[in-house]
């Protein structure tokens, strides 16, 4: 993932729903590129939602979502995947009766890179995770949660992506693996990527976060640093004080 270009993803005025009524209601964000920007905010607050609509999965209503500088919104996922974005949605869909090895192909060939360039990728994916490695023949329905998860992720990954977007990606894993997807969502920000990360452990999150942004209803009620986002009392009191982990 050495030869990432940077990208950066800024969301303006975005408005989205699925019927009548808009479920984002002009939301402005910026994901730097190399730094860990998380997203908060409670159950319905339109979070995936709003990966939806940056994946292309889901058509905005109004607003615009550009990747440094170029309008992606509006587009099949397949050309914002194409543009340089990768979605680990929630629930770390895998293609489990297929072997681990052909799951990280698959997650490649949306880059529209050729195979070899591919299997090549996955010798750097088998690198940086071990465990897939030893077990590439076995089925991906055969892991733990936590491996599924990180196998998610190299999927992800092997799309080449300059901005990341992971949906939730530490529920229901036990603190050792989520401290390990949170270091790996670091790591990955430390080279080059951005990554925009959807969390329900707000102290962990906040630990790591270059920049946090607090979805409430809709709307980006708060924004900034971990400790200008802590410091806005009326804030921290609804969104942050119910830590999941506190
Ligand atoms: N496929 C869908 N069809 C209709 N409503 C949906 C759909 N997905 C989500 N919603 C609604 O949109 C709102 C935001 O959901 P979501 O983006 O999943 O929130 P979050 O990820 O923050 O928990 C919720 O009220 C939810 O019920
Ligand atoms: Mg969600």
């Amino acid at each position: 993932m050495s030869d990432v270009t940077s990208a950066r993803l800024t969301i303006t005025g975005l408005r989205a729903g699925y019927g009548a009524a808009d479920v984002l209601n002009g939301i402005d964000l910026t994901v730097e590129p190399g730094r860990l920007t998380v997203l908060l905010g409670p159950n319905g607050a339109g979070k995936s939602t709003l990966l939806r609509c940056v994946m292309g999965l889901l058509k905005p209503s109004a607003g615009t979502i550009e990747l440094d500088g170029t309008r992606i919104d509006g587009q099949s996922s397949a050309k914002v995947a194409r543009a340089g974005i990768a979605l680990v949605p929630e629930g770390r869909r895998l293609f489990g009766p297929e072997p681990i090895a052909d799951n990280l192909l698959i997650g490649g060939w949306v880059s529209g890179r050729s195979k070899t360039q591919l299997e090549a990728d996955r010798e750097s994916m088998y690198e940086r995770f071990p465990i897939l490695g030893r077990r590439k023949k076995e089925a991906a329905a055969s892991l733990s949660g936590g491996e599924a998860q990180m196998l998610a992720i190299a999927m992800a990954l092997m799309a080449r992506p300059r901005v990341l977007l992971l949906d939730e990606p530490s529920l229901g894993l036990a603190p050792k693996i989520v401290s390990e997807v949170m270091e790996l969502a670091v790591d990955l920000a430390r080279q080059g990527v951005g990554v925009l990360l959807v969390e329900q452990m707000v102290s962990k999150a906040l630990a790591v976060a270059d920049q946090v942004a607090v979805l409430g209803r809709g709307e980006v009620v708060a924004s900034g640093t971990p400790a200008e986002v802590r410091a806005d009392t009326a804030v921290a009191a609804t969104y942050l004080g119910v830590a999941a982990d506190a």
